[in-house]
């Protein structure tokens, strides 16, 4: 193939749904699929100055022995996925939280020769100035070399103070869904043909599109998105093969059900997945008491910061709150939805024993309609150890896991 100069035939799809070959399949023989989620960052998904009682243990565990631990452990125990939390910026406190993170690209690369079946997703802020034929190729990459594991969790960014890094300004929600959307359609074309396109869509145009070698899974790697609002829903009914839903059953539930139906409408089939912050001890009063002390420790400065900047421009992850300078952050936004924000990133938080933990997670399952769930913990090493030990056996006995 002659290709110098040659920019191949111009593309008439821009948007998606597109799947050229179809979407790719999970093989799991579980009926509940689990992840392991944060695990790359400053504390990870608590904002609690317990943290600062054990830093290795609680914060640190992104050094990258630890993290390669946790990992291969949760390999070990067959959880089918991890996932990174992808920030730019932490949000400061007496906690650091998050200033320390490791990169949500490189770590997928970084992990594929120190593991064989777990998959291993990246995070891409793909408004943040990337061109698609970027992802195309490192996402090729890392999926050759793994041979079929890796896949992307397409993000469009909530925190306009991250733009900012990229010294641009922070386009409005659904247009950066539109823009998500050609990304996307163009990757999927650099993936699956065979000679050089070219692309012209609105946002993104590419003379000679293609990459090679190509992912080894067939006949794409696996996307997932996390977005809760109509535009969030629809890109993922539009393009990906998960959607994460945070927020409690109900709001769960309807998600799940909303992304299920958008997406047979396309003819295409998006699972639910749920996300869940764990605390979990031999007893549901010991988790109670380790729970109660993180709440009356929650770090306020981190969490407002966090908050201010979340809920600067709107989107829907962020509790809707009325700016009154003479109330504190935490007032305005209600102490309920402040506390899920501090613990656990705004998932569902899941607190007891392993019998408690097995049941919520059924629960998750049976009633808000969710194929998975990612889990992030306070305690990383020991929730992992306690759920390889003590509620996987529970959820064997309860079907969800063979
Ligand atoms: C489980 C989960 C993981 C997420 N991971 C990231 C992330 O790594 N980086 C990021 O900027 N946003 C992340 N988000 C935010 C979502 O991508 C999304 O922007 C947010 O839920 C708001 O939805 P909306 O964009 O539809 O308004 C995550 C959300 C959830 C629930």
């Amino acid at each position: 193939m002659g290709r110098v100069g040659h920019y191949g035939e111009r593309v008439q799809i821009t948007r998606g749904p597109f799947d050229p070959g179809g979407q790719p399949t999970i093989d799991s023989p579980h009926p509940l699929l689990l992840g392991l989620f944060a695990w790359n960052l400053t504390g990870g998904a608590t904002i609690s100055k317990a943290v600062l009682d054990d830093p290795d243990r609680y914060q640190n565990f992104w050094h990258w022995d630890t993290a390669q631990y946790l990992i291969q452990f949760a390999e070990r125990m067959g959880l089918e996925f991890q996932i990174p939390f992808g920030r730019w910026l932490g949000h400061g406190g007496e906690t650091r939280f998050n200033e320390d993170s490791l990169d949500f690209l490189t770590t997928a690369a970084a992990l594929t020769p120190l593991t064989r079946r777990i998959l291993l997703f990246s995070t891409a802020h793909v408004t943040y100035g990337f061109h698609p034929l970027h992802f195309a190729k490192f996402g090729a990459t890392i999926d050759y070399l793994s041979q079929g594991r890796w896949g992307l969790n397409v993000v469009t960014g909530w925190i306009e103070d991250e733009q900012a890094l990229f010294g641009q300004t922070f386009p409005d929600h659904d247009l950066r869904y539109e823009m998500a959307d050609e990304f996307v359609t163009l990757m999927k074309w650099a993936w699956s043909s065979q000679e050089p396109v070219t692309y012209e869509g609105e946002f993104y145009k590419s003379y000679g599109a293609y990459v090679s070698p190509k992912p080894a899974r067939k006949p794409r790697p696996y996307l997932i998105n996390a977005g809760s609002s109509p535009a969030g829903i629809e890109f993922a009914a539009k393009h990906c093969e998960w959607l994460f839903c945070a927020g409690g059953m109900e709001k769960m539930k309807l998600a799940a059900e909303t992304v299920v139906d958008r997406a047979a409408e396309y003819g295409r089939r998006v699972d639910p997945m749920a996300v869940a912050y764990v605390i979990i001890e031999g007893t549901d009063a010991k988790a109670e008491a380790v729970y109660n002390r993180l709440v009356e420790e929650i770090d306020e400065d981190a969490t407002d910061t966090f908050v201010e900047r979340a809920t600067a421009q709107p989107h829907s992850f962020a509790p809707d709150r009325k700016r009154d300078t003479t109330k504190r952050i935490r007032e305005q936004v209600g102490e309920d939805a402040y506390r899920e924000i501090a613990l656990g990133l705004a998932g569902y938080q899941i607190c007891g024993s392993p019998q408690t933990v097995a049941e919520q997670l059924r629960a998750i399952h049976q009633r808000a309609g969710q194929r998975g769930v990612l889990l992030g913990f306070f305690d990383p090493i020991k929730g992992l150890h306690m759920c390889h030990d003590e509620v996987l056996p529970l959820l064997r006995k309860m079907s969800l896991r063979k």
